[in-house]
């Protein structure tokens, strides 16, 4: 299991607007995590167990704050410390459950061992963009679903006619690939206007396309106007446990004076026919792997980050960082 780097401790493991009245259970790292409100209305995170008889907490409710375990009404305070024992007279035993730190930032909820300086959530965040937030799961591999984001060969396949047109028209590119210590970038130049759905609803003029991967698992793609950014979709990826990925995705753009919103509304559908094809064929690709074994995957000669992320996840820097390494393919 990937264990975040302690520079990047964050890991997004919900949407705030998830996260209201009821606990809120999530996997990290294989483990059941229980997410509730204070009654300041921060969010609280605890290992999902009861240390009593080890009832998941999140089959409890809240109670002015504080967590209520469903078998015999033991409570815990966001910080994990029992508060109440019903039945009880005199003092509290001292017994606690362990917390974890939570953040909340652009509607995501971030969770830490540790806190940490705040985490990234997306490019350009802030008032003059809107963003539109989706959550997703898939039975994969943070390195397979990272790439399909980041990858620009499947989308004549996988996603013909929506994110690419119907011809069979190429154009050539250039590829510029960096990287450094926790990331790894691709930048696409060359590439005219695409002639896909979503990219006539999207795009004017089309200028370059970058494709980034972040430790400890964010998946980003910028696509550029002829100067200004048109769109962004930002990843957070993360293995909830051995066999599936959580992901949240971002997809922000200018406001526009509100045009933006009437194009996040139109796009809403195909993003998640999008996502719902990305996921279809890494489920069907990661069954079929098992059923071989899980040889190791060939690695192409267009798979140009592919290894740079595979050395990120596993905590090491990208074998050509500090240097430029350059690609010319046809999109
Ligand atoms: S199992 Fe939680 S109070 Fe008994
Ligand atoms: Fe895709």
């Amino acid at each position: 299991m990937i264990d975040p780097t302690p520079a990047h401790p964050w890991q997004a493991v919900g949407l705030s607007r998830n996260l209201r009245k009821k606990p809120l259970p999530v996997l990290v790292d294989g483990r059941p995590v229980v997410l509730f409100r204070d009654e300041a209305g921060n969010a609280r995170a605890l290992h999902d167990r009861c240390p009593h008889r080890h009832a998941p907490l999140s089959g409890g409710k809240v109670v002015a704050g504080e967590i209520e375990c469903p078998y015999h009404g033991w409570r815990f305070q966001g910080s994990g410390a029992l508060s109440a024992l019903p039945c009880h007279l005199g003092d509290l035993p001292k017994i606690g459950v362990p917390a974890f730190a939570v953040h909340e930032e652009e509607g995501i909820l971030f969770l830490a061992r540790k806190p940490g300086p705040p985490p990234y959530a997306f490019l350009a965040s802030g008032p003059e963009t809107i963003a539109m937030r989706l959550e997703n799961r898939v039975r994969s591999t943070v390195l397979d679903v990272a790439e399909n984001i980041l990858d620009a060969t499947h989308t004549h396949f996988t996603h013909k006619g929506l994110l690419r047109g119907l011809g069979s028209r190429r154009y050539r590119v250039q590829v510029s690939v960096t990287a450094g210590p926790g990331w790894v970038e691709a930048v696409y130049e060359g590439e005219p206007r695409q002639e896909g759905l979503v990219s006539k609803l999207l795009e004017g003029q089309r200028g370059k396309g970058v494709a980034r991967f972040l430790a400890p698992g964010i998946a980003e793609l910028e696509f550029w106007g002829k100067n200004k950014l048109n769109l962004s979709t930002t990843f957070h990826l993360r293995q909830e446990s051995p066999e599936t990925v959580h992901g949240i995705a971002i997809l922000a753009g200018p406001r526009q004076h509100g045009l933006g919103y009437v194009k996040a509304a139109l796009l809403r559908p195909f993003f998640q026919v999008a996502l719902r094809q990305d996921q279809d064929i890494l489920e069907a690709s990661s069954r079929n792997a098992a059923a071989f074994d899980r040889p190791a995957p060939v690695v192409g000669p267009l798979d140009v980050l592919r290894l740079a992320i595979a050395d990120i996840l596993e905590g090491r820097i990208p074998s050509f960082a500090g240097t430029t390494v350059s690609h010319v393919m046809e999109l």
